[in-house]
Parts: C-alpha cells; sequence; structure tokens
C-alpha cells in the first residue's frame, strides 16, 4: 500500500486510473470502516482510502483534540485488506491556505438533526468531501449508513453539481449486542459500555410501535417519539432527538406518509456521559 499525503504525488499515482473507488475515513478504523474498503473493491479498482480529521466538521465545544488517531494501526489493518492507497494528508497538504470557499447544504437537510445540534458540521463534512474528491477524482465513494444523514447529504451534492461519482451505501455494522461500531465508543466506561446498546434497542422499540400503529391520532408519531426520549432519560441518557423521519428526504413522518406506506427512518443522537452516540433504523 501506497501511503501519500501530498495532493500533487496522489494525482501522480492515480494518472490514468478512472475505476478508483474510495473510501474517506477520519481513522480509527474499525470493522464498519473496513466493510466498506470490501465494498468499494466490489465497485471499482484501486481502491484508494483516505485518513484525515477534519478540523472543519468539529465545533468549538466538540472532539478535535482528543479525537482518537490510530494511524499505525490503521495502516496495518487497510494493508490487510488490500487498499492500493492510503491518503493521509496533513492539515497543511489540505488545507494550505484558510479553506476559504465552503460548500454550504441546503436548511432543510443540514440544519435539522445532527446539523441542528452540530452548527456547520456538514458545512464541514462538505467542503473537506467535495475536496477529497477533487483530490482523487473516484469513479465511486462509500459512505456508512451509520452517518444516515451525512450520506443523503453527500448524494445530494454530488447529484446537484452534477459530481462525476456514484455514492454507494454500507450497511451499519454492529457489535454482538447491537451497539453500532464508532471511534467513540472508545470514551465509553466499562458501565456506560454496558448500556450503550439500549440505543439500538430503543429504535428498535420505536419500530414495532410504529408498525403497530392504526390511530388517526395525529399526534401518535411525536408522543411515540417523546415517549422513547423519557425512556431514555430515566436510565441515566441525555438524548439530543429521537425523530421519526421520511427516508426520501428526512422530512418529519406524518399520518399520511404512514398510510402511503413511505419508507421511514428513525434517527437518534443521545448522549451517555460525555459520550454522543448516534444511530438510526429504517423501517
Ligand atoms: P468516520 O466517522 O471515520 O466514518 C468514515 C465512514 O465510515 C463513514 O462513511 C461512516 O458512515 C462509516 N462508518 C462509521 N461507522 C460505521 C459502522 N459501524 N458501520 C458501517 N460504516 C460505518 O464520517 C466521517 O468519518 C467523516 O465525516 C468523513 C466523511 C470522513 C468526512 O470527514
Amino acid at each position: 500500500m501506497k501511503i501519500i499525503s501530498d495532493i500533487q504525488e496522489l494525482r501522480d499515482h492515480l494518472r490514468g486510473q478512472n475505476r478508483a473507488s474510495f473510501v474517506p475515513t477520519m481513522g480509527n478504523l474499525h470493522e464498519g470502516h473496513l466493510s466498506l474498503m470490501r465494498l468499494a473493491r466490489q465497485h471499482g479498482d484501486p481502491v484508494v482510502a483516505s485518513i484525515f480529521v477534519n478540523r472543519l466538521q468539529f465545533g468549538p465545544n466538540e472532539d478535535f483534540d482528543s479525537y482518537p488517531r490510530t494511524m499505525q494501526a490503521d495502516i496495518d489493518k487497510l494493508e490487510k485488506e488490500g487498499v492500493y492507497i492510503l491518503f493521509a494528508p496533513t492539515e497543511r497538504d489540505l488545507y494550505p491556505q484558510p479553506q476559504e470557499y465552503r460548500v454550504d447544504p441546503p436548511q432543510q437537510l443540514g440544519d435539522i438533526l445532527e446539523g441542528e445540534f452540530r452548527p456547520g458540521f456538514f458545512k464541514g463534512v462538505c467542503t473537506v468531501v467535495l475536496k477529497l474528491f477533487s483530490c482523487v477524482q473516484p469513479k465511486v465513494a462509500v459512505f456508512g449508513k451509520k452517518d444516515y444523514q451525512q450520506l443523503m447529504i453527500i448524494r445530494q451534492m454530488a447529484k446537484q453539481f452534477a459530481l462525476p461519482v456514484d455514492i454507494i451505501p454500507g450497511e451499519t455494522i454492529r457489535a454482538d449486542d447491537g451497539l453500532a461500531l464508532s471511534s467513540r465508543n472508545g470514551y465509553l466506561s466499562t458501565e456506560e459500555r454496558a448500556e450503550a446498546p439500549e440505543l439500538q434497542r430503543t429504535l428498535q422499540e420505536v419500530r414495532e410501535q410504529v408498525l403497530q400503529l392504526n390511530s388517526r391520532n395525529t399526534n401518535a408519531l411525536s408522543e411515540l417519539e417523546k415517549a422513547a426520549v423519557v425512556k431514555l432519560v430515566g436510565r441515566g441518557w441525555k438524548p439530543d432527538y429521537i425523530a421519526i423521519r421520511q427516508q426520501s428526504d428526512l422530512a418529519p413522518a406524518s399520518n399520511e406518509s404512514l398510510q402511503s406506506g413511505e419508507p421511514l427512518v428513525i434517527l437518534t443522537a443521545a448522549k451517555l456521559g460525555k459520550t454522543r452516540l448516534i444511530d438510526n433504523l429504517e423501517i
């Protein structure tokens, strides 16, 4: 595997390749990331991964400085997956000048859910992903459904800018007890780790309740959301949101969307101690 930090050197190595398959990450790789590498291999060749902890997407009180950086272990894992190039730029490589041009996603997608609780987050994500796409020029790029809203926003960005890249979704990889794998799980104490699968269990309960709903009560869905929040609060969580949304545009699900069989998704973000976890479940 070639490990490259310089944009020009990356371009030189990829010259003539028009089927590259790309997986952007922030490192501290786990089975979830590696499953995306395998998926990438099915959709193109060579596979290019990137590791870059992107300052632009972290808020002032978030964990940019303490975000786990485990480069050597990550390199070993990517070598085993047969990744051809690891693009691991420094901040100076990727942002040689302050990144003043930014990609601002539309409010109705970028300022809801994660965007409401992490202002500017998706602006930082879109900006770095567009820049990484411009460096790698992949034919396909793979993103995990774990970050459901991110996947949707990147897809729309690729569509609206007519980027010549297909966005491929990867399923969420979980621990045996149901907890979605995440670099942030490492922050959890032993007790918190034991409690953490309750987030996904709660989403499964909400899904059952939605499927059994045959009520004309227009507030039924928001009552289910509220009850799930109350339950988690009772177990010591601090939920930011539990939201039942339409898969197509992440707009709130309505009774009409329920009756017409519109595909829905339940999304959540909640803090356990100091650790903020996100998860989702399609209905
Ligand atoms: P990061 O959190 O490192 O995630 C990199 C990719 O791995 C994302 O597409 C994410 O959805 C996927 N992923 C994370 N956990 C997963 C799991 N348990 N199962 C399957 N896929 C999983 O997301 C980012 O980095 C950044 O925002 C980035 C897109 C790299 C831009 O900086």
